[in-house]
């Protein structure tokens, strides 16, 4: 084989097929014939079972270059292989074994070694695991021992992700607690990863652990894909759609699919635009592989970015337009959003004013969060004000007066309980 690099790709514990770079740059992955004969899963959405090889003429085929680590994780590991930094190809061979979701990348014939600095615990518990993360925030894989969370070692699977905090962006791990606990608040019939403000042994005394949804109790791999490897996207594309496009993804293939979870993938979406989530891009929403086919996965990821000035603009676009600040989204983008999910009118109104009667629940949920300095919270609350503020002028401004939508009003305001502002509006149009 005419090839530089080349890795052994697992599907939990089965051998899948091989990894390689050819000489010329391109990649290519090929199911091994014991995989194919087996009856076992495709290991992406857009790696269908097949003999033939799948190619990738431009970089890493997008669910492998998914899969490699971003940021803070991604330095350190491109130092402690003295690579340069775009080498995603090595990073992932020296770094594969414990990846989002049930595949792993090893390679059986390292030609580099591992540095890693002894003077540095992050350093040393982050990359001892050889695992990778994507995100920007520096985080490495954790395990919990009775009630203590340490790194994950060399040869185990981490069933939490610890994020540690950013010198960038100061309280960003409180802030992530708060949202989250806000967004369950909003959206009390869908599933939020469970996660706790804790010490993490030998390396901070504060980190904020998010227990996997990819990891059973036991550490075994559950499968999933964010919607940036659904879509077929590179890693560095996934602000480069319109949240549409999952809602047309999961429309399209109905066969796998559920309807239903438009309706689901709505109301998150909702409740980011609500808690001032600018951050909400493709790799930040996924789905489960099932043996009936893909369900979205618990929400993660959730932080009221706009709480920084410089985070304004929506992570993604909405009807083809991109770049919208959060403050210009009012209901007419909600509802045409609503519409291009495929949603009825009803279920547009209901999922409006399910999320506007909880908003109070949300302001609650922030406000009893422990170990959350005051000023976050504080931030929080006034950017989940602010939208509502918002909402209720252009309702007014927005919407079309008719009697069936001056009785949904009325049907509305009651649910908004003590936001009372809702009342003077004209209606809402659908
Ligand atoms: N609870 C979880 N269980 C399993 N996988 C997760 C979980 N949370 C996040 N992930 C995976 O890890 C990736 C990085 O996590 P996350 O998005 O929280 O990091 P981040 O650094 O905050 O990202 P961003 O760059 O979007 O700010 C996600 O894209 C997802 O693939
Ligand atoms: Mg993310």
């Amino acid at each position: 084989m005419a090839s530089n690099l080349w890795g052994n790709v697992y599907y939990k514990n089965s051998f899948a097929g091989i990894l390689s770079q050819e000489a010329g740059g391109r990649y290519i992955f090929t199911y091994d014939e014991s995989y194919l004969h087996h009856s076992l899963p495709a290991i992406s959405y857009t790696l269908p079972l097949q003999v033939e090889p799948h190619l990738s003429e431009h970089g890493l085929h997008p669910f492998f270059d998914n899969l490699c680590a971003e940021g803070w994780l991604k330095n350190a590991q491109a130092r402690a292989l003295s690579l340069r930094r775009g080498d995603r190809f090595s990073l992932l061979l020296a770094f594969g074994k414990d990846l989002a979701g049930a595949v792993s990348i090893l390679d059986p014939d390292p030609i580099r070694k591992i540095e890693i600095d002894h003077n540095d615990p992050d350093n040393i518990a982050a990359l001892t695991s050889r695992s990778s993360l994507s995100g920007i925030q520096p985080k490495l894989g954790a395990i919990k021992e009775g009630r203590v969370f340490r790194p994950a070692g060399r040869d185990e699977r981490a069933t939490y992700i610890a994020k540690l905090s950013s010198p960038t962006l100061p309280d960003i791990l409180g802030l992530e607690y708060i949202t989250t606990r806000a967004c369950a608040a909003l959206l009390p019939k869908d599933l939020v990863v469970e996660m706790t403000l804790a010490p993490l042994q030998g390396i901070s005394k504060r980190a904020l652990l998010i227990k996997r949804f990819d990891r059973s109790e036991d550490g075994k791999q559950i499968h999933f894909e964010e919607f940036n490897q659904l879509l077929g996207n590179h890693s560095d594309d996934k602000y480069e759609a319109c949240y549409e496009d999952m809602a047309d993804f999961i429309i399209q293939n109905r066969d796998i699919c559920l309807r239903a979870e438009c309706d689901t993938l709505f109301r998150r979406i909702m409740a980011c635009i609500l808690t001032g989530n600018t951050d909400a891009h493709l790799k930040n929403f996924a789905m489960e592989h099932t043996h009936i086919g893909l369900r979205l996965t618990p929400c993660y990821d959730l932080v009221g970015t706009a709480c920084y000035r410089q985070y304004q603009t929506l992570a993604l676009g909405i009807e083809g337009i991109r770049n919208m600040t959060i403050g210009s989204i009012g209901p007419k983008n909600i509802v045409r959003l609503g519409k291009l999910f495929g949603l009825p009118d009803k279920a547009i109104m209901l999922a409006v004013s399910d999320l506007a009667s909880r908003l109070n629940r949300a302001h609650s949920a922030v406000k009893a969060s422990k170990n959350v300095d005051q000023h976050i919270k504080e931030k929080l609350h006034q950017q989940i004000k602010k939208d509502g503020t918002e909402y209720s002028t252009q309702l007014g401004l927005t919407c079309q007066r008719s009697d069936k939508a001056a009785q949904r009003t009325k049907d509305l305001s009651a649910s908004f309980g003590r936001y009372s502002w809702i009342k003077s509006t004209d209606g809402f149009s659908l």
